[in-house]
């Protein structure tokens, strides 16, 4: 990368514009006026192997903020080498309404053991990007099969040697099949585009539970793990987690997905939480009365997981692949996730917020 990378937060806006709809920022996007910086690669002795890719470095964007393949293709060409295509479903889906994405004051760095029910609306983010504070709610909207067949080939085509992308997938409860059905038809579809590793959601509801995520049940893990394993095998598949009360419950839901073939796990989602108003109120309206909060304020609890994963997977010899995913907006945050155990780490508010972030991370390691 040239020296002297832009300066980008707080004055310049993100690549995704907050005001938009999903849709807009889809068909228009990405928002960004900058320069591409130049990269020079690494020699490929230098390179990594994720889950059976060369890769030229451990950094990358997890699944949410790359809406399209023109927001896949921005991210490589941004140095993101490991960019993951937003979660998408058996069939076309819509977003929530606006607003989707706002400000918040957390009232500090939530904490792993002591994680706040509420956290406030801001009218301004924070001036410093460590501490920029989101919260997301899309209600994972998807495209239409026959559209994602072709833009995923579109995105895949868009990367550089050295660069790999994965589709995130999700299942959905339809009339005519079973949960399990639908989520492997979503991966399946994935695979036919041309998915080269798939990444499936577990950090949503467990429809067949009333509480809880899917990833917090190791049979729920095994069984549908096991499923898509088989569905699509040989590629290689992600689960994305969030976080865990404790860890033996995180070594089970470990052990079971090592046990059911999936490959790596990828930690954590958002962090759901109430998000009031100034007068208390649900600030994302009556239907939406806690949504997942992302950025600066879950490092903290990201960067816990990560180190708690690396010594599970590591003990119990389970060859899983870490992705440590949370609240990294600044090039060392990166390091400090990959020196914790992370074997990948990757940025979702913090590289919409600033998009050179990439671009500062080579630059680091170039230098040094
Ligand atoms: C705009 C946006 C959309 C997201 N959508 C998804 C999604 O569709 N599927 C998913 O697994 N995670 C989704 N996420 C969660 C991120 O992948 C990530 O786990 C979370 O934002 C924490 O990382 P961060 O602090 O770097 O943002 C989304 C995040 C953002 C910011």
């Amino acid at each position: 990368m040239t020296s002297n990378l832009p300066a980008w937060y707080p004055k310049q806006p993100p690549i995704y514009d907050i005001h938009k709809t999903y849709l807009e920022n889809a068909e228009q996007g990405p928002f960004f006026e900058g320069r591409i910086p130049e990269r020079s690669f690494p020699p490929k002795e230098k390179w990594i192997d994720f889950l059976g890719f060369p890769v030229a470095s451990p950094i990358g964007v997890p699944a949410g903020p790359l809406l399209t393949a023109n927001w896949i293709a921005l991210a490589g060409k941004l140095g993101f080498d490991i960019p993951i295509y937003k979660t998408i479903r058996s069939a076309e889906h819509p977003s929530h309404p606006l607003p989707n994405m706002v400000f918040l004051d957390t009232h500090g760095v939530i904490e792993n053991d002591k994680i706040p029910q509420t956290a406030t609306l801001a009218p301004l983010p924070s001036p410093h990007i460590e501490r920029l504070a989101v919260t997301n709610s899309f209600g994972m909207p998807s495209k239409s099969p026959q559209f994602l067949r072709e833009d995923i080939a579109r995105a895949n085509a868009s990367l550089q040697e050295g660069q790999v992308m994965v589709v995130s997938v999700v299942g959905t409860v339809r009339e005519g099949s079973t949960f399990i059905e639908d989520f492997i038809k979503a991966a399946l579809l994935a695979k036919e585009s041309g998915a080269k590793i798939i990444e499936a959601n577990f950090s949503c509801p467990n429809v067949d539970k009333s509480e809880g995520c899917l990833y917090m049940s190791p049979t729920t893990v095994f069984e549908l793990g096991h499923a898509l394993v088989k569905a699509i095998a040989p590629t290689p598949l992600i689960i994305k987690v969030g976080t865990f009360s404790s860890d033996v419950h995180m070594h089970d839901v470990f052990c079971a997905a090592a046990k059911a073939g999936i490959r790596a796990i990828s930690g954590i989602n958002t962090v759901s939480m109430s998000v009031m108003d100034a007068q208390g109120r649900p600030a994302l309206g009556p239907k939406r009365p806690t949504s997942g909060v992302c950025g600066g304020p879950i490092r903290e609890v990201a960067f816990h997981f990560v180190e708690r994963a690396a010594q599970i997977n590591k003990k119990g010899k389970l060859d899983l692949t870490l992705i440590g995913v949370g609240g990294i907006t600044l090039p060392e945050h990166f390091d400090q996730f990959l020196n914790a155990g992370a074997d990948i780490a990757m940025s979702a508010t913090g590289m919409m917020w600033d998009p050179y972030l990439a671009a500062r991370y080579h630059q680091k390691h170039q230098t040094t």
